[in-house]
């Protein structure tokens, strides 16, 4: 069965472990980072579970600053509970996972939940492969982010409710 969660410290180990399994470890977040962050903001990880199994999830802060910038990913206090943005830092499926449509459902999550506390929209980097992608959520490119992150060329992209 399937079910769709936030996060809390003791799933730190799951998170981590499937972030290394989805990204180089270049651009990875640290098992250190996401402590960081399960402190500061893991009302807004969104967790997929198959039974006891994580499966897939995105995380992202909440801020009034319009820009994802690399700052963020690392410094999880920067995050702002009255914030306008919700930012979108990972979004993880597990290899074995992939294409059965499980980050659309946590992305859609995602954006019911800023939507039903009241911010402006949501923002997210992305590679290029992943623009049409996003687009079918309703999110816009706004061309080439300020983001290094990993030295890979990011799009930002937007969705305003
Ligand atoms: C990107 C990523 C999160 C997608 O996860 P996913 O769970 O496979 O995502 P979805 O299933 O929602 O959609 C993926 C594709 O499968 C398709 N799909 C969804 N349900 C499907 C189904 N039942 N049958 C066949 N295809 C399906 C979607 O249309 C989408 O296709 P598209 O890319 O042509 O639009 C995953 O590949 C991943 O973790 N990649 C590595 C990390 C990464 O790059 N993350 C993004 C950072 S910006």
């Amino acid at each position: 069965m399937k079910i769709i969660r936030t996060a809390v410290m003791s799933d730190l180990d799951a998170v981590a472990s499937v972030e290394a399994e989805c990204f180089p470890p270049a651009e990875a977040a640290t098992k250190e980072e996401f402590a960081e962050r399960l402190r500061y903001y893991g009302d807004y990880f969104w967790l997929m579970f198959e039974d006891d199994k994580l499966i897939a999830f995105v995380d992202g802060f909440v801020t009034d600053e319009k820009d994802l910038t690399d700052e963020m990913y690392e410094k999880a206090s920067m995050h702002n509970e009255n914030g306008a943005w919700q930012m979108i830092f990972g979004v993880n499926t597990l290899p074995a996972y992939r294409k059965q449509g499980y980050a659309g459902e946590l992305i859609r999550e995602a954006i019911r939940t800023a939507k039903n506390q009241g911010r402006k929209g949501l923002v997210l980097t992305c590679k290029d492969a992943l623009v049409p992608y996003y687009t079918k959520f309703g999110f816009q490119n706004e061309g080439i982010s300020g983001s290094v992150h990993g030295n890979v060329v990011w799009n930002q992209m937007r969705l305003v409710f």
